[in-house]
C-alpha cells in the first residue's frame, strides 16, 4: 500500500518525525495535532483509509499551521504491509505513537487468520515497533508511546486469539490493553541501551467508533485525551523515563508489567507469530 507521499520521497531538515498510527481516528488525530503544534515537528499520519487520511492531515495542518505533516498507508493488522511501509521509510524517526486499535462486536480473523483485534492491536504495535527499531536506533534519542487504556486485564496467554473462550469484543479488548502495557516493558528493556525509550499510557475517554463498539461514550474531548501521549512524546520531562505506564500526565504503576515471566511469555507468543507467517509465506 504505497502512498503519494512516501514514492516523491522526503528530505528532512534537521527537524524531529514523529509517526502517529490510527491517526484519521478521534485520539490519533488529536495526537498528531498536538505534536504538530510544538515548533520543529514533522508529522506522519499512518492510516489504511486514503480519503480519511487525506482530510486528518488537511486538518491538522490548517489547525497547527504546520506544513510538515503527511500521509503514510498501512494496515496495520497485517505484517506484510508493516514491513512494506517500513521499507519505503527514508530518514529518521524519533517518536512512534502507536495508537490504532479496533473492537469489532463480532469475533474476526484477518486474511491470515489470525484475530483482528489481538493483530491490530497487539501484533500492530508489536510489529511497528520491531520494523522502525533500526530507524528509531539511528536518531536516538527516541521514544515510543503505546497509547494503551486503564480498561485492561484478564489476559490468557493460553487464548489470545479467543479460540478456547466465548468471544466478547470487551474482554479481548481488555486483553489487548493489558498486552500492550506488558509488551511495553518488554521493548523497554530491549532498547534502553539504545537510548530509545518505550512507555504505555491511558490516553483519555472519548467518543469514537471504538468507544461506540464498546457501548460507551466518553465524557472526555479529544484534545483532553492526546495530551497524555503528546505530552510522553515531546516533553523534555520525559526524556529518561522508559518502561512505564501513565494516566493523567502521571506515572501510574503497572501490575501487568512487574509480572516478568508472563511479559516474557508474550513477547515471545508475538515472535512466534513471525515465524508462523514467514513459514506460511515461504509455502504459499
Ligand atoms: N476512545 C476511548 O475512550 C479510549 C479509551 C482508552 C484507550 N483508547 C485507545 O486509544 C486508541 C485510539 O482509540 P480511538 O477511540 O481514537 O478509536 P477510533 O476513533 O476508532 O480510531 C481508531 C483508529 O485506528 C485505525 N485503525 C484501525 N485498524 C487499523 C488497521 N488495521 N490499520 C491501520 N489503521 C487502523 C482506524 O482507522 P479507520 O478510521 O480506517 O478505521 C482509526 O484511525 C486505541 O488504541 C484505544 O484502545 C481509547
Amino acid at each position: 500500500m504505497a502512498s503519494p507521499d512516501s514514492r516523491r520521497g522526503r528530505i528532512n531538515d534537521g527537524s524531529r518525525v514523529a509517526l502517529v498510527t490510527g491517526a484519521s481516528g478521534a485520539i490519533g488525530k488529536a495526537i498528531a495535532r498536538g505534536i504538530a503544534e510544538h515548533p520543529g515537528y514533522e508529522v506522519v499520519l499512518l492510516c489504511r483509509d486514503e480519503t480519511k487520511a487525506r482530510h486528518a492531515c488537511q486538518e491538522v495542518m490548517q489547525a497547527t499551521g504546520n506544513d510538515n505533516v503527511r500521509v503514510e498507508l498501512a494496515d496495520l493488522a497485517r505484517q506484510p504491509s508493516i514491513q512494506a511501509f517500513a521499507g519505503r521509510w527514508q530518514g529518521p524517526l524519533h517518536v512512534l505513537i502507536n495508537n490504532a486499535g479496533v473492537t469489532p462486536r463480532r469475533r474476526q480473523e484477518t486474511p491470515e487468520g489470525i484475530e483482528l483485534q489481538f493483530a491490530t492491536n497487539v501484533l500492530g504495535y508489536f510489529w511497528m515497533i520491531q520494523a522502525f527499531t533500526e530507524h528509531l536506533r539511528r536518531s536516538a534519542p527516541a521514544r515510543v508511546v503505546n497509547v494503551a487504556s486503564y480498561w485492561a486485564g484478564d489476559l490468557d496467554l493460553t487464548d489470545l486469539e479467543f479460540k478456547r473462550r466465548r468471544y466478547t469484543n470487551g474482554e479481548a479488548y481488555r486483553q489487548s490493553k493489558q498486552a500492550d502495557r506488558m509488551l511495553t516493558v518488554a521493548f523497554a528493556e530491549r532498547l534502553k541501551p539504545y537510548g530509545v525509550s518505550v512507555n504505555a499510557c491511558h490516553p483519555g475517554d472519548v467518543h469514537s467508533t471504538l468507544s461506540t463498539n464498546l457501548g460507551f461514550r466518553g465524557s472526555q474531548t479529544p484534545d483532553e485525551a492526546a495530551r497524555t501521549p503528546v505530552w510522553l512524546a515531546v516533553s523534555p520531562a520525559c526524556h529518561t523515563v522508559t518502561g512505564k505506564y501513565f494516566e493523567r500526565m502521571g506515572e501510574v504503576r503497572c501490575p501487568f508489567g512487574e509480572n516478568r515471566r508472563a511479559v516474557q511469555e508474550l513477547y515471545e507468543i508475538c515472535l512466534s507469530f513471525n515465524r508462523l507467517l514467514k513459514k506460511a509465506h515461504l509455502s504459499a
